[in-house]
């Protein structure tokens, strides 16, 4: 139990699996957001009003305005390794440390990018659908053929942890790896490369930086037009980094030959987007992280955080560790 005069209160905007949120409930006073769904912006809003934690989603946005609707908030924690949901230096400003999910996430997410990679590489939900149509008449030479890994480069575009978990995998799978960050660091066995020399060089890129102000639009239509033709594009980071009309164009056109993205600029994805008609492109809804372990792993770091900031400790994992001066 946290000593303290009064039980500090938390919000916690969804409910999520395993047994995090019942331990945190014998620690604090928890109101939990029954749903169904996502937390409106107007709960959210009365929801901190009157707490001292909150334990929020990416889906949350956690801005200037709810900062200033929250006097009693002293944590915050994003179940979740991105955070361009949190306006961080105002959370500083308040002196609010605030707690993310990396670590836990790295191989599920790696692999999700792995899985897709080879899904536009090999047209297999192309081919499931060919399939389920009943177009499948006679086995042919030519049919559905694909690209291999295998003697291909990849391009890396960001070399942070799921960066260099999807490289090693890479390299298991034959191929050469480049690598671009925005920091050079040195990552074995992958080609650190100025970003418009990866662009034309790789046959697949994947992107894995975070959205920042320096990333946000970072592959646009003019990076785009740089990458080979009939290259394969994969975003598992955040949509904000890839121009997706300019994408929609490529596909399109046949400039570039496929693309599969976890992630996009609006989501869910709107019925309006170029997306949905671009062909060559596989669309997964976000599930980067999404394996049983992993997201019970996250629930219990992203409690742990929030329960360490209350008692005044260091989080295991704070995005801000200068909020605590
Ligand atoms: C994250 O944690 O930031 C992922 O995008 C979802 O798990």
């Amino acid at each position: 139990m946290i000593e303290n005069a009064e039980e500090p209160r938390v919000f916690a905007t969804r409910s999520l699996p395993g047994a995090g949120l019942e331990r945190l409930g014998r620690e604090v006073a928890l109101e939990l957001w029954p749903g169904p769904g996502a937390v409106s912006r107007e709960a959210l809003l009365a929801g901190v009003a009157r707490a001292d934690g909150l334990l929020c989603l990416l889906t949350e946005r956690i801005d200037g305005e709810l900062l200033a609707r929250a006097p009693r908030l002293r944590v915050i924690s994003s179940c979740s390794v991105g955070l361009d949901h949190v306006d961080l230096a105002a959370a500083t400003a308040r002196h609010i440390p605030v707690g993310h999910t990396p670590g836990v996430l790295t191989d599920t997410t790696a692999e999700l990018a792995i899985a897709l990679l080879l899904n536009a590489a090999r047209r297999v939900t192309e081919a499931d659908r060919f399939v389920r149509a009943g177009q499948w008449r006679e086995w042919s030479p030519d049919l559905l053929l694909g690209r291999d890994l295998a003697g291909s480069t990849l391009g890396v575009i960001g070399l942070g942890a799921i960066g260099r978990a999807v490289s090693a995998r890479a390299h298991g799978l034959g191929m050469r790896v480049l690598g671009w960050n925005r920091t050079p660091r040195p990552v074995p066995d992958v080609e650190l490369v100025p970003l418009p020399e990866l662009l034309a060089a790789a046959d697949f890129v994947s992107v894995h930086v975070a959205l920042a102000p320096g990333t946000a639009g970072l592959l646009d239509a003019a990076a785009l037009a740089r990458m080979r033709p009939g290259a394969v594009l994969v975003n598992v980071a955040r949509g904000g980094i890839v121009d997706e009309t300019a994408l929609a164009a490529a596909l399109a056109s046949g400039r570039l030959g496929a693309a599969a993205l976890d992630v996009f600029a609006t989501e869910p994805l709107p019925p309006t987007s170029p997306l949905l008609a671009a062909p060559n492109l596989v669309l997964t809804p976000h599930i980067g992280s999404a394996s049983v372990r992993t997201r019970v792993r996250m629930a219990d770091l992203a409690v742990d955080n929030l329960l360490a900031g209350l008692r005044g400790e260091r989080m295991p994992r704070c995005a801000n560790p200068e909020a605590y001066a």
